[in-house]
């Protein structure tokens, strides 16, 4: 690790000699454990997880503090001695299926006396103690930037003290927490830069269950991603809300690091380590961003640039503080800075006060911006959010669905667009393992996102990069063969 507080040319200069050592998808309830949890372990802990790669993210983080109060993970809820719920409040439905999984927690409890049973995540620190008052089973409840106490909380539990800890933190960032790999393909791993959020998108609850932005020290990001590297992961994933306001600052020389240079610093950790970062705001990206994409082989080609909406009325209700000329001028600095690259979105339809014209302007998006994939939502208001203070939540769900399946069947057509682009060609692809439907087949993705399905063939594994021919696709997926 970097122990004098080096100054940012160190680093370069370490990553060169080699010599140095050691963050939209919205996921349902995966189950996450290690392969070979620890001998010393005398207790079991089961958690399940639910929202975005943040939250994942923080599942691991959740992870190795159980780990070091003695804690082995399991991926059987009805020998653990502690279930943990990481849960998401970003639409009502999210909460909804918590509060369901929490019903199925209560039944294994009344055969288990003794289990504890803890909310985590961003609906804990959305509901705070008010969880313990409707939710009789859960016995802690503990906020986004409070995991250094869920030891202290769970030993309090076990002794039939019900404990919460919502306080949210400035500084925060679980820089000195190694990441325990749980449910790792041991190939791609998430690597959080920055926490909490300081927009105000009016629609969002992210900034209230998250708290303030703030940026993790550039040494430890490197110093991970080299770490990650060193253990045979071939590609990690910059995780923020907001990556392009990465911003940190030296504690002793004041030098600050950007985005773009965190960028450069974690491409140099070695040119066979792909490096993927979300999200990028509009607002906020930068074409220094852009360059660095273009000029490291290893940073894939794709850039996830939510648009949310096509109108710039809609958008300035939403407070996303771009329009929709600067969005698409941020689009076409990609395409010319990047020519073959990847975007990607985020929608929501049917927001406060969006008509037929508007929700049309936001289908022309999906075309002109030649979208690859992307994450399509109807509006759900959140309590508290500065939407559901000011404005009427006025469209009718029948309408807001319609619009989402129209966007979806738009978004799908362009996929299949995109694809269809793609036949004949042939990418460098990293390989993740088995596809889902064949043993035969293995399963990777280039350097735009884009997954990719191919025959076996001898000498190639899981980790390894090859190049790949397509020579079929689906709006979905491409497929081909191995080309040597
Ligand atoms: N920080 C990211 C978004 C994180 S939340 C960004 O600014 O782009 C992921 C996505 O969930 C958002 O992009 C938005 O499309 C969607 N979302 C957030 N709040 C929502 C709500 N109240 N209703 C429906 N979708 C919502
Ligand atoms: Fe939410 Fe906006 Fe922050 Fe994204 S940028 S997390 S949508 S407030
Ligand atoms: Fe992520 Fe859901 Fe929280 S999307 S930040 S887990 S509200």
């Amino acid at each position: 690790m970097y122990n004098n507080n080096p100054t940012i040319e160190d680093i370069r200069d370490e990553l060169k000699t080699g010599h140095n050592t050691p963050l939209s998808e919205d996921r349902q309830g995966e189950v996450l454990s290690l392969e070979n949890p620890s001998e010393a372990a005398t207790k079991k802990f089961y958690i399940e997880s639910y929202g975005c790669a943040m939250n994942f993210s923080d599942t691991e983080i959740v992870a190795s503090v159980m780990a070091s109060s003695g804690y082995a993970s399991t991926r059987i809820m009805e020998e653990s001695d502690l279930i943990l719920i990481n849960t998401c409040s970003i639409r009502e439905k999210a909460e909804k299926n918590v509060r369901q999984r929490l019903s199925v927690f209560n039944k294994v409890k009344k055969h288990k006396p003794g289990l504890v049973i803890g909310v985590l995540g961003c609906m804990a620190e959305r509901l705070k103690s008010k969880f313990l008052d409707e939710e009789k089973i859960v016995d802690i409840v503990v906020g986004p930037d409070a995991y250094r106490d869920l030891p202290g909380l769970v030993a309090g539990a076990e002794e039939g003290n019900k404990g919460v800890n919502v306080l949210l933190s400035r500084e925060e960032t679980y820089a000195d927490i190694s990441p325990l790999r749980l449910g790792s393909n041991g190939i791609t791993a998430f690597i959080s830069i920055m926490r909490g959020c300081d927009n105000m998108c009016s629609f969002c609850v992210v900034p209230f269950t998250r708290g303030r932005e703030r940026s993790r020290s550039a040494f430890t990001i490197v110093a991970e991603a080299q770490d990650l590297f060193d253990k045979g992961y071939k590609e990690v994933m910059l995780l923020g809300q907001n990556v392009d306001s990465y911003k940190w600052q030296h504690p002793e020389n004041e030098e600050n690091v950007s985005f773009a240079e965190l960028l450069a610093l974690v491409a140099d950790v070695h040119p066979d380590l792909r490096v993927r970062f979300s999200t990028s705001h509009p607002k906020d990206m930068t074409d220094d961003v852009l360059h660095t994409v273009a000029k490291y082989e290893n940073i894939c080609n794709y850039i996830h640039l939510p648009v949310q909406s096509g109108s710039s009325r809609v958008l300035q209700l939403m407070n996303r503080t771009y329009d929709k000329e600067w969005y698409k001028e941020r689009v076409e600095s990609i395409y010319r800075i990047i020519p073959d690259c990847a975007i990607s979105s985020d929608i929501i339809t049917g927001f406060c006060t969006e008509t037929e014209e508007e929700h049309q302007e936001t289908i022309e998006m999906v075309t002109w911006a030649k979208y690859t994939m992307s994450y399509m939502f109807y509006y759900s208001e959140r309590p508290g959010t500065l939407a559901a203070r000011k404005y009427e939540d006025d469209i009718p769900l029948e309408v807001k669905k319609r619009r989402l399946a129209e966007i979806v069947d738009v978004q799908q057509e362009e996929s299949l667009k995109s694809n269809q682009r793609d036949l004949g060609k042939t990418f460098k692809v990293l390989i993740e393992g088995n596809s889902k439907k064949s043993e035969l087949q293995f399963k990777g993705r280039n350097d735009q996102n884009k997954v990719i399905v191919f025959p076996k063939l001898d000498g190639f594994e899981p980790g390894d990069y090859c190049h790949v021919h397509v020579d079929e696709i689906t709006s979905a997926t491409l497929k081909g063969n191995i080309v040597k």
